[in-house]
């Protein structure tokens, strides 16, 4: 990075050359879990990142209020497990008083979410939160995600819903695994009114097992939610959301889709990550060799023009996604780990 990175155009907001803005930052606060999701985890094996390599919650609040600059309204904490890092309400604090930051909410898997916590993080400007289930079924809970959970998640959704936390269940559907439980989703996203938002499995996992075969369809999901429960009607869809959202014919329910794989919504991505280890992924698909390291820069004592300029850079820089990497058939799993950029 030279002179004229910082003689570079003086951009304003987070363009990319395909015309996409970014207003959504995803903050992954940890690669560590409590849960071993074989879809994310590798299953054996795990390195964390080293302590000293994770962003302290200055260097955040930092990175936040320069994007926040360049126009992202929104943030969403991600881990690993985000509630495993200690007082995460401090920072939720922080990042919810950030000039333009419209709102912060949480991708958990629920597990330490107890009624307690979920009242600390509403209070502290927690907004939304996105609880991970994927099975109502103990044992098969324990082979999906690894420990024996599945009443405690129950408990944290029950308790987020209490503490008046805006809530949605994120479903991620195998084939084999547990696709024959989407009527069940559907049918407990009717009964509780929760929005219930199936996901096409990724290769994005640790341990290499994603293949093309093991990708449930939105088209297969929607058939037989509309064959066993109800005709599903298209909601008014935001562009900028992943989820394609449906109502069941009656009203009673809303049900969302989010086809990363079968139709993805690269085109309207208006998202960005930063891991814990501070790097900048401008793309799930990123291929940058894991993004770029914001870490360096604040910690070389970089003035904050600068990286608000190199971040420009980076951004602009942004791929097309995983559409290009399907259509040109060079999908491979990749060197983006879920653990570690927090989906
Ligand atoms: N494909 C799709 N979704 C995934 N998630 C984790 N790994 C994958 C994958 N390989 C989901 C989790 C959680 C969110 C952070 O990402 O279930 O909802
Ligand atoms: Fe942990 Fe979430 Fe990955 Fe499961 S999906 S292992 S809960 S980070």
């Amino acid at each position: 990075m030279g002179d004229e990175l910082l003689k570079s155009q003086n951009y304003s907001k987070l363009s990319d050359s395909f015309g996409r803005v970014a207003r959504k930052l995803r903050i992954s606060i940890t690669d560590r879990c409590n849960m071993r999701c074989i879809y994310c985890m590798p299953y054996n094996n795990t390195e964390w990142f080293e302590q000293d390599n994770i962003l302290s919650y200055k260097e955040i609040l930092k990175l936040a209020t320069i994007f926040s600059g360049l126009g992202v309204k929104k943030i969403r904490l991600t881990g690993g497990e985000p509630t495993v890092r200690p007082k995460m309400e401090d920072l939720i604090r922080s990042l919810s008083k950030i000039n333009g930051i419209e709102s912060v909410s949480m991708t958990t898997n629920g597990l330490l979410l107890s009624e307690g916590k979920a009242k600390q993080l509403k209070e502290a400007g927690l907004g939304s939160v996105n609880i991970s289930l994927d099975t109502f079924k103990a044992d098969r809970f324990k082979s999906i995600c690894g420990i024996d959970g599945l009443n405690q998640v129950l408990a944290s959704i029950q308790a987020a819903d209490d503490a008046g936390l805006k809530l949605k269940i994120n479903t991620v559907v195998v084939r084999g695994w547990n696709d024959d439980e989407v009527v069940d989703f559907a049918r407990f996203a009717r009964s509780t009114g929760y929005t219930v938002r199936f996901i096409e499995f990724m290769p994005l996992d640790g341990s290499g097992i994603w293949e093309p075969n093991l990708v449930f369809s939105k088209r297969e999901m929607i058939e037989r939610i509309k064959k066993n429960v109800k005709e599903l009607v298209p909601l008014q869809n935001d562009s900028s959301e992943p989820a394609m959202l449906y109502s069941f014919i009656d009203g009673k329910g809303t049900v969302g889709f989010i086809p990363s794989m079968t139709e993805p919504f690269c085109q309207y991505c208006d998202r960005i990550r930063i891991t814990s280890d501070g790097r900048f992924l401008t793309c799930l698909f990123e291929n940058t060799g894991g993004g770029y390291d914001l870490k360096s820069l604040l910690r070389s004592g970089r003035s904050d023009d600068y990286i608000r300029r190199y971040i420009l850079e980076c951004i602009v820089k942004k791929p097309e996604g995983v559409i290009s990497i399907i259509e040109t058939k060079t999908l491979k799993p990749t060197i983006n780990l879920m653990h570690r950029i927090g989906g």
